[in-house]
C-alpha cells in the first residue's frame, strides 16, 4: 500500500534559544511545509528528488542517519521507499527538518498517536541538531499555534482573529546546531537576563493572540531586540526588519535560529503583506505571506489535527 502524508512548517512567534534553556516559545504552524508518501520497494531508501538527494539507511550521511533513526522505532512494511518533497527552504528557521521528519514519521505509520509522532520525529530531529527543544516537531505535528515549554504540557493558543504573516528569506542559510552553541558560550548573566525578557515576552504573546492579536507587533519586534542582544541577528535581518515596518508592518523579529535564515513580519491584511514582500523583493530577497485561521476544534491540549490532516491527505 502507497501511504501519503504532510506536516507543516512554523515560525517562531518568541522565544528561540530560551526555548532550549527552559523557557516558553510560541509558534505557529503556515501553509508552507513537507510531503511525504511511502511505498513497499526492495530496499529501504529515501529520497528527496528537489535536492538530488537518495539515501539508504545503513549511509553515515545526515539524511541517512536520520531516516535510520525513524526506521529503528518504526513498526511496519519493510522494506519501503519513502520520497519527500518540501516548499520550505532548509536552514531558514520554518522547521524544515521537521516537517521532513514528521511527514516521513506520518508516512511510514499512518496510526501513530500524536505523541509517538513527536517522539519519533525527535529522533530525526535530534542527528541534525543535536539537543533541540522540540518546539519544531510539536508544531509540524499539531498544526496551529501553540505555547510550548520543554517537559510541560503543550498548550494550544485559540486565535481569536487571523494572522496575517510575512515571511522574507534573507537568502543566507544558518546552522541551528551552530546558532544554538554560540548563545551557550555567552557569558551566563547576560544570557538569563535576556532569556527572562523573552518569557515575559512569549507570556505577554500568548494573552495577546488570546484577545485578538493587537500589540502582537511591538511584541514581536521587542523580541527582536532581545534576540540582536543575544548576538543572533545579522545587519540583513535588523534591514529587513526595518524594512518591513517602513513597508507597514505591526512589528517584525527574527524566526528561527537566526545568524540568517528568515524574519517573520505581523500585518494587518493583504494589502500591507503585498507592500512588505514588494519591498523585501526590491532589495533582492524573497518572501512570501502565509495566513493564519483560528480553528473551531482549538482546545487547550493538541488535538486529533494531526489525523484529519493525514486522513485527508490520504484520501487524495
Ligand atoms: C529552532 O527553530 C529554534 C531554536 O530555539 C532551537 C530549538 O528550539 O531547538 C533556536
Amino acid at each position: 500500500m502507497t501511504t501519503f502524508a504532510s506536516a507543516r512548517g512554523k515560525v517562531i512567534l518568541v522565544g528561540e534559544h530560551a526555548v532550549v534553556h527552559g523557557a516558553p516559545a510560541v509558534a505557529v504552524a503556515i501553509s508552507r511545509g513537507a510531503r511525504a508518501r511511502a511505498e513497499p520497494a526492495e530496499r529501504d531508501e529515501l529520497h528527496i528528488a528537489a535536492w538530488g538527494l537518495s539515501v539508504s539507511p545503513d549511509e553515515e550521511s545526515e539524511l541517512a542517519r536520520a531516516f535510520r533513526a525513524v526506521l529503528d522505532e518504526t513498526p511496519g512494511p519493510r522494506p519501503v521507499r519513502v520520497d519527500l518533497s518540501t516548499n520550505l527552504p532548509p536552514g531558514a528557521g520554518l522547521g524544515c527538518s521537521a516537517a521532513l521528519g514528521v511527514a516521513t514519521v506520518r508516512a511510514l505509520d499512518p496510526d501513530a498517536t500524536h505523541e509517538v509522532q513527536v517522539a519519533r520525529a525527535m529522533q530525526w530531529e535530534r542527528v541534525f541538531h543535536g539537543t533541540p527543544s522540540g518546539v519544531d516537531a510539536e508544531v509540524a505535528a499539531s498544526g496551529g499555534c501553540i505555547f510550548f515549554r520543554v517537559g510541560a504540557p503543550v498548550e494550544r493558543i485559540a486565535l481569536r482573529a487571523p494572522l496575517v504573516l510575512c515571511v522574507g528569506d534573507s537568502g543566507r542559510a544558518s546552522s541551528t546546531g551552530a546558532m544554538v552553541a554560540a548563545v551557550r558560550a555567552r557569558p551566563d548573566g547576560e544570557r538569563e537576563e535576556i532569556f527572562g525578557e523573552l518569557e515575559s515576552l512569549a507570556h505577554e504573546a500568548r494573552a495577546v493572540l488570546a484577545q485578538g492579536a493587537s500589540g502582537l507587533g511591538g511584541v514581536l519586534s521587542r523580541a527582536h531586540a532581545a534576540l540582536a542582544r543575544l548576538g543572533v541577528s545579522t545587519p540583513t535581518l535588523d534591514a529587513m526588519c526595518r524594512t518591513a515596518e517602513r513597508a507597514g508592518a505591526l512589528g517584525a523579529k527574527l524566526t528561527g535560529a537566526g545568524g540568517g535564515g528568515c524574519v517573520v513580519a505581523l500585518v494587518d491584511g493583504a494589502e500591507t503583506a503585498r507592500s512588505v514582500v514588494r519591498a523585501w523583493r526590491r532589495d533582492g530577497f524573497d518572501g512570501f505571506t502565509t495566513r493564519v485561521e483560528p480553528r473551531r476544534d482549538d482546545a487547550q491540549t493538541p488535538s486529533t489535527d494531526s489525523h484529519i490532516e493525514h486522513i485527508e491527505e490520504r484520501a487524495s
